[in-house]
């Protein structure tokens, strides 16, 4: 069950962990405007436009320390072991920092009032379902990785019932500049070279600067409880390259539409993984932004030298 928690309309001071992740860094740019900004890393930043601390959030004992001299008012985790091949080559790992780090993080935040957002993924589903999957679906996770986030939805939901969990699929320019599907295209495409692109698993991509400004409405709404934060369109991973090579000019006939079995991926990924946005968008009272005003921002952001400005902050 959700329900709406007091509207916040102030100034906050937000924590976020996993800042130098592709959706820490765009959260952290996005939040500046309005909030006051401390970001958590592992020394990867050092010159970024809001507080860094360093910690590394696998050590338990550094969390509630962290929690207690920054003081948020909004804690979002973004800190995660989010690849599916080293989750799966690392369990444990997996577990440490997808299912015990958010529990934690929810117990300490829950006992100083502080609101908090567990980021989870829409990969919780196995796919096997025909058409979308609502909050109301029952997830059954194909492999390590989306196990370890669904076992840490249900931690945090269990001593934190008042948290935000959002099940996300993002792309964007990244610290890195190699973090998400979209850059992977544009960098191999920029080069000239041919790439695979999966037909066969649907996904419903948004661009991680949305992402970033529908979590702080959804913080600022005082909501609480499951909720899919995705775009409205699905589409396989072959269309969205082939969106992002129109995009930007490329040549398309570079992409060759591919099925994900015959690739070298070892993971189990699911073939369906378009989730309805129904619920979000009613309780947000207006539309989530359509795949091609993220694409044109994403365009744009490149044009304008947005993923420049984003690496120059790790030297
Ligand atoms: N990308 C997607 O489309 C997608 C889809 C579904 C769900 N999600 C979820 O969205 C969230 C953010 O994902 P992302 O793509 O932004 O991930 P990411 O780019 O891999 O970032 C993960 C972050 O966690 C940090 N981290 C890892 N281990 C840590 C440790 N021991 N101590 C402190 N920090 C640690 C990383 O720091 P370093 O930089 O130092 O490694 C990095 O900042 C995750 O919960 C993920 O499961 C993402």
């Amino acid at each position: 069950m959700s329900t709406c928690l007091p509207v916040y309309l102030t100034r906050m001071k937000l924590l976020i962990t996993g800042v130098s992740g592709l959706l820490g860094i765009n959260l952290a740019m996005e939040s500046l405007r309005e909030h006051e900004v401390i970001g958590v890393d592992r020394g990867k930043l050092k010159s970024a436009p809001f507080a860094v601390l360093r910690a590394d959030l696998a050590q338990r004992e550094a969390i509630e320390s962290l929690i207690d001299w920054t003081r948020p008012e909004w804690l979002i985790n973004c800190a995660a072991l989010a690849n599916l091949e080293k989750c799966q080559a690392d369990p444990l790992q997996a577990k440490v920092l997808n299912t015990d780090l958010p529990g934690e993080l929810a117990t300490v935040c829950a006992k100083r009032n502080i609101r908090f957002v567990h980021v989870s993924t829409d990969a919780v589903f196995d796919g096997t379902k025909e058409g979308f999957y609502t909050e109301e679906d029952k997830p059954s996770p194909p492999g390590v990785y989306s196990q370890t986030k669904l076992d840490g939805e249900h931690a945090v939901q269990q001593v934190n019932p008042e948290a935000i969990l959002a099940r996300v699929n993002f792309y964007g320019w990244s610290l890195g500049g190699r973090r998400s599907l979209a850059e992977f295209f544009v960098n191999s495409l920029s080069e000239g070279k041919n790439v695979n692109g999966f037909t066969d698993v649907i996904f419903c991509p948004m661009l991680v600067n949305d992402t970033a400004r529908l979590l702080l409405e959804m913080l600022q709404k005082g909501l609480r409880g499951v909720y899919h934060l995705i775009g409205p369109q699905p589409m396989s991973k072959y269309q969205f390259g082939m969106k992002i090579a129109r995009r930007f000019g490329f040549d398309e006939t570079l992409i060759f539409p591919r099925s994900v079995e015959s690739s070298s991926l070892t993971a189990k990924r699911s073939h369906n993984l378009w989730l309805s946005i129904h619920k979000l968008s009613t309780v947000l009272g207006h539309e989530i932004p359509s795949f091609s005003t993220g694409l044109a921002e994403f365009y744009t952001q490149f044009q304008q030298g947005y993923p420049q400005k984003i690496r120059s902050y790790q030297h």
